[in-house]
C-alpha cells in the first residue's frame, strides 16, 4: 500500500523552543554561550529569522543536538525513508489539528475488514473523515494518552463499535472504561501482538506500543509513538524533560532499526532514520 508523506510537525524554531525552554535553560545564557544576540534567538523560536550555518553549530553544541539533523530540519531538508515491509496494513489517519495534524493509526490484516485501532484523533468529524473504507471492525483499542486531540474520538468509536475493548496507561485522567496497562504487558489480538512501553516525559502517563505479527516473525515491526517522538523532533516535555530524555533512549536504544515508527504528529519514519538524524538522539 502506498502512504502519502505528511509534513513534519516540527520547524527549527519549535526544535530549538524544545530544546530551550522545554528543558528549562535560560535563553539569555544560550545567546551569551553561542554569541547569538537573544532577541535573534527569540526571533528564530517564534519563525522569523533563521540562523547561519556556523549559529547553528555552536547551538547544536552547546543544546547537545545533532548536528546533521538540526541542519536538515533548519534547511527543510530532513530526510525520510521510504515506508514498507510491514506484515500488515497501516492505515494513518490524519486529522487538522490547530494550525498541524494529529494522527490516529488503523492496523489490519489486508485482507480483512477488522483491526485494531491506536489513538482515535481529534473528535468523530476528523476520525470518520480519515477512517479506511474497507474497515468495519475494531477488536481493540489502544490510547497512547490522554490529551483531546489524541482520544477525542473515544465516545464516537465507542458508540459506533459497542463492548470494544479500550486499552492505555493508569493515569488519573483516564476515561472510565479504559482498562489500564503496565510497561511490558502484552496483549494479543487477532494475530497482533501489542507490547506497552511506558514512556513518561511529555505527561506523566504515556504509552508507547510495539506492535508485531507473530505469524511473520521476520516482519518489521511497528512503534506507535505517541508523543514521544516525531520524525525530526520530540514531543514536549510538559511532564518533565529527563524523564522524556530517559523514556526516549529505552524505547529507542533497544529497537530494531528497521522498525517503522507511528507517530502522533508528522510523517512515519524509522529508528534507523531518527537514530541518524533526529536533532535529540
Ligand atoms: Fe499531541
Amino acid at each position: 500500500m502506498v502512504i502519502e508523506r505528511a509534513p513534519l510537525e516540527d520547524e527549527l524554531g519549535d526544535v530549538l523552543d524544545k530544546a530551550i525552554r522545554g528543558c528549562g535553560l535560560e535563553e539569555s545564557a544560550v545567546a551569551e554561550q553561542t554569541g547569538i544576540p537573544v532577541e535573534r534567538l527569540r526571533s528564530v523560536i517564534d519563525y522569523c529569522e533563521r540562523l547561519e550555518p556556523l549559529e547553528l553549530e555552536r547551538l547544536a553544541k552547546l543544546l547537545n543536538l545533532q548536528s546533521v539533523g538540526l541542519n536538515a530540519v533548519a534547511s527543510e531538508a530532513y530526510p525520510l525513508p521510504e515506508i514498507s515491509g510491514l506484515p500488515f496494513c497501516l492505515y494513518p489517519l490524519r486529522m487538522s489539528h490547530g494550525i498541524g495534524v494529529a494522527n490516529a493509526y488503523f492496523v489490519a490484516d489486508c485482507s480483512q475488514d477488522w483491526g485494531i485501532l491506536f489513538d482515535t484523533g481529534t473528535g468523530a468529524e476528523g476520525l470518520w473523515k480519515s477512517w479506511p473504507t474497507k474497515i468495519n471492525r475494531v477488536a481493540a483499542v489502544f490510547l497512547t494518552h490522554y490529551e483531546t486531540e489524541h482520544c477525542g474520538g473515544l465516545s464516537a468509536v465507542r458508540k459506533r463499535f459497542r463492548d470494544v475493548p479500550v486499552f492505555g496507561p493508569d493515569a488519573d485522567d483516564r476515561p472510565d472504561g479504559v482498562i489500564a496497562l503496565n510497561d511490558g504487558a502484552v496483549v494479543n489480538e487477532k494475530g497482533f501482538s501489542v507490547e506497552v512501553c511506558s514512556t513518561p516525559g511529555h505527561v506523566e502517563s504515556h504509552h508507547c506500543y510495539r506492535v508485531s505479527a507473530p505469524q511473520a516473525p521476520h516482519g518489521r515491526s511497528l512503534l506507535v509513538a505517541g508523543d514521544l517522538l516525531f520524525a525530526g523532533s520530540i514531543g514536549g516535555a510538559f511532564h518533565c524533560c529527563k524523564r522524556l530524555h530517559s523514556s526516549l533512549h529505552a524505547v529507542i536504544d533497544g529497537a530494531a532499526p528497521e522498525t517503522v515508527i507511528a507517530p502522533g504528529h508528522g510523517p512515519l519514519t524509522t529508528i534507523e532514520n531518527e537514530r541518524k538524524f533526529n536533532p535529540f538522539l
